[in-house]
């Protein structure tokens, strides 16, 4: 049913963790699931992801494209960050099954959301970044 790519990144998930002090912290939450993905970027004054971790209360779908998604973001600007879809992810990771697609569709929130947020605390615009919906925090009380 999963690919062998996403039974690696959910056995060994890579940048699981926090930074602290980072530029960026972006948390979002399935409703209906009740997963939560939390992601980290550090970026640099060049706008470039230096770093990028993650914590992923949820499925091992979730956790296997936050895994992916972390890994597709480092190095990248954060105008390409934003191409990082969650259709990218997913391809990255060879497919997944169509009842996980939603899973994946957090890892695209997630990124969006850190990105937001670094956007918000240095005053920038970030071409075709939109405010995210919902506000997760209350999943977190
Ligand atoms: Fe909710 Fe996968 S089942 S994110």
């Amino acid at each position: 049913m999963y690919s062998e790519k996403v039974m690696d990144h959910f056995e060994n998930p890579r940048n699981v963790g926090e930074i602290q002090n980072a530029s960026g912290v972006g948390t979002v939450g399935n409703a209906k699931c009740g997963d939560i993905m939390r992601m980290y970027f550090q970026i640099d004054e060049n706008k470039i992801i230096q770093d990028a971790k993650f914590k992923t209360f949820g499925c091992g779908a979730a956790i296997a494209t936050s895994s992916m998604a972390t890994e597709l973001v480092k190095g990248k600007s954060v105008e390409e960050a934003l191409q990082v879809t969650n259709r990218a992810v997913m391809e990255a990771l060879d497919g997944l099954p169509p009842v996980k697609v939603h899973c994946s569709l957090l890892a695209e929130e997630a990124i969006h959301a850190a990105l937001w947020d670094y956007a918000q605390k240095e005053n920038l615009h970030i071409e075709g970044l939109q405010k995210p919906v919902e506000d997760i925090e209350e999943l977190h009380r």
